[in-house]
């Protein structure tokens, strides 16, 4: 399976400054851009013609409705995203978003027509406490249960596992240990759906010096990138990096 990176631009870029840097990205490896909802119409036209997917970075659980500031996965799937980020630990952790509220926005994305990806993994008191595996186990009950009817044979759900002290601290979670954690995933993912197109990204300061050290091993699919999807050069060499896989 050819590796995938996903960039994850969170609130770093304006509009502007997306369709720039959405330009100048080549297609080097198959690559997923998750812009800010108000980026996306501009990034559509581009997408179609670069080859490039589009991504959103959280959508709401119904697809109309009163949700006063929420953004429908149907509107979305409409607006050209083919993907979409559910369960960001920014998003667990400022916004108070529940496994239960994960759930339901992984399964309205899968409804949609859209591939989740779908964000899980411990903070640095669970690792500590040696319950990071029962925490990941945790979120992926919650956000797969019960999916099996809403699944069609060729969906494909991607699992982004993120440990959250890794995130924005340039204190990447070693090769080894993200690698125990994918097979525990993978292992997971198979008992609770029967689905065969999954594949499991690890996320976390990555960036072009260290990207080769994850996509070496056979469990890791490919990254989530943050912080450096958003500067060209880094995002250029981490590219070329991933295309050697
Ligand atoms: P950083 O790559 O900036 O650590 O962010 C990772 C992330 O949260 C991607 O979703």
């Amino acid at each position: 399976m050819s590796k995938l990176i996903v960039a994850n631009w969170k609130m770093y870029l304006s509009p502007k400054d997306s369709v720039e840097l959405f330009g100048a990205v080549a297609k080097k490896s198959k690559t997923v851009i998750c812009s800010s909802f108000i980026a996306l119409n501009q990034l559509s036209a581009l997408a179609k013609k670069s080859g490039i997917g589009l991504g959103a970075q959280d959508c709401f659980w119904d697809n109309r409705g009163a949700y006063t500031g929420e953004v429908s996965p149907l509107d979305l799937k409409d607006l050209g995203c083919e993907y979409v980020i559910v369960g960001h630990s920014e998003r667990r952790n400022y916004f108070k978003e529940t496994d239960k509220m994960v759930g339901k926005k992984v399964k309205a994305a899968l409804v949609a027509g859209l591939t989740p990806i779908l964000c899980v993994g411990e903070n640095e008191s669970e690792r500590k406490k040696g319950k990071a595996s029962a925490r990941v186990e945790e979120q992926l009950e919650y956000a797969l249960d019960g999916l099996g009817k809403k699944l069609r044979a060729e969906q494909w759900i991607i699992i982004a596992y993120e440990p959250v002290w890794a995130i924005g601290t340039g204190n990447a979670c070693d090769p080894e240990t993200a690698v125990k954690m994918h097979q525990m995933i993978k292992e997971k993912i198979a008992k609770l759906i029967s689905v065969k197109n999954v594949r499991v990204l690890y996320g976390g300061s990555v960036d072009d010096k260290n990207i080769a050290s994850y996509l070496k091993n056979t469990e890791i699919d490919g990254a989530l990138v943050g912080g450096a999807s958003t500067k060209k050069d880094v995002f250029m060499s981490l590219l070329a990096v991933a295309a050697k896989f």
